[in-house]
């Protein structure tokens, strides 16, 4: 089973490369099950998607379900120009067990081969479309980060469960052809909570999104939702296993990105984010060190669980409180939240917050916690699936949320520098 939809946007952008896709192979090799222990039909298993990008590298990572597949990945600018290749470095690890779940597709115990191709020597502020040598068909693409003051782009969605219903499905449908540099997740990537789903799953309803532009995620509480009881390693085994490695300046739990002069700085909120905590020290000296690096703007903070919520989860103000002030020091307009399921924007002096958890989790109360003494500050908000749409440009950042029917339900403007 394969996504079938594509946005005509990605093929369309490959068609203008100078040079024709990366060498074609079959997307069955005629492999058999025999060597694997476990049904391996596609040379690809997941992936492709990219992480860790800057002005002239990133990383391109995949996995396979056998080893000694061809490793190269081939890319050139959209725009036109030479195609480039490199080679990527497989290695194999040991999934523990089997995670059946109610899925179509369980995750299977056994070896599998993970796949980083470190693609350097990039044009700043450039697209490419990339494909793999493994398997011809893929087409896919990333922006290099943007020179200071240059447009960014990117989509914010968070707690996706694309196994659940079609919302995720649908989300993607609407907003991913409107054309991103990056994807922003906040936490809660997949959900074996919710019963229908596991990775493998995920990864065969997914690609649109990671298909689309580099991946930046936030970890959730349920990044770590493992069913099958003691020791509790999903985190080991999956999220980190594919979403490691994912920025700069930080580790793979909290990290920052920068493009375009703008920082994006995550957190883990499943670990002390408060005054005094790894994470608050990594945050206060990342964010100096962005404020004194040239060409810097202003920076957004994006976590899970949520700093101020109206809604059916808990909120965290002390830490809000804490951090205000390096907020206010050093130019933090925006903070993207999830975790709550649904939709929220708070207008507060000098500071804008989002509540993005409506990516495809079954929708919950927004209003259960409506006394709390700030949702007089809650300007926008709603029990809807969707996914943000953001644009920042000089002086500016517009925003636009998006439901599954392709409404735009909020949209905001916030000056910045
Ligand atoms: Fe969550």
């Amino acid at each position: 089973m394969k996504w079938l939809f594509a946005p005509l946007a990605l093929l369309s952008l490959w068609a203008c490369s100078t040079s024709p896709g990366a060498t074609a192979a079959p997307a069955d090799a005629g492999l058999d099950d025999a060597d694997a222990g476990f049904p391996c039909d596609a040379t690809v298993s997941k992936g492709p998607w990219v992480l860790h990008v800057d002005g002239t590298s990133a990383i391109v990572r995949w996995e396979t379900c056998r080893a000694g597949t061809p490793l190269g990945v081939s890319y050139a600018p959209e725009a036109g120009g030479a195609r480039l290749h490199a080679t990527a470095v497989e290695s194999a690890f040991v999934v523990d067990r089997t995670l059946k779940n109610f899925s179509p597709i369980p995750d299977y115990a056994g070896t599998w081969y993970m796949h980083d191709a470190k693609l350097t020597g990039l044009a700043p502020s450039t697209c490419y479309a990339y494909g793999l040598d493994a398997d011809g068909t893929i087409r896919a693409r990333f922006c290099t980060a943007r020179n200071p003051g240059d447009t960014v782009r990117f989509l914010a969605i968070g707690d996706t469960n694309p196994a659940l219903g079609f919302s995720t499905r649908d989300i993607l449908k609407h907003t991913v052809p409107l054309g991103f540099d990056f994807a922003m997740h906040g936490g809660d990537i997949e959900y074996y909570d919710s019963a229908i789903e596991t990775y493998s799953y995920w990864f065969e309803l997914m690609p649109p999104l990671l298909r689309g532009g580099a991946f930046l995620p936030a970890i959730g509480n349920h990044d770590s939702d493992d069913q099958t009881g003691e020791p509790n390693d999903k985190y080991e085994q999956y999220t980190e296993r594919f979403w490691g490695d994912a920025g700069f300046d930080g580790a793979n739990e909290y990290y920052a990105y920068q493009t375009g002069g703008v920082w994006f700085l995550t957190v883990d909120t499943e670990e002390p984010i408060t005054q005094g905590s790894v994470q608050y020290q990594w945050v206060q000296t990342e964010l100096a060190k962005a404020a004194a690096s040239p060409g810097y703007r202003f920076s957004i903070f994006y976590l899970h669980r949520p700093f101020l919520t109206c809604g059916d989860t808990g909120d965290d103000t002390a830490a809000l409180a804490q951090l205000q002030p390096l907020f206010t020091q050093y130019k933090v307009p925006l903070v993207i939240q999830a975790h709550m399921h649904g939709y929220e924007r708070f207008e507060t002096p000098g500071l804008t917050l989002v509540t993005t958890g409506g990516g495809g989790g079954n929708i919950n109360d927004v209003n259960a916690n409506t006394s709390r003494s700030y949702c007089h500050q809650r300007v926008a908000s709603g029990p809807f699936y969707h996914a943000m749409m953001f644009e920042i440009t000089p002086g500016q950042i517009s925003a636009k949320a998006i439901d599954d029917q392709g409404n735009v339900r909020d949209q905001f403007q916030h000056a910045v520098p």
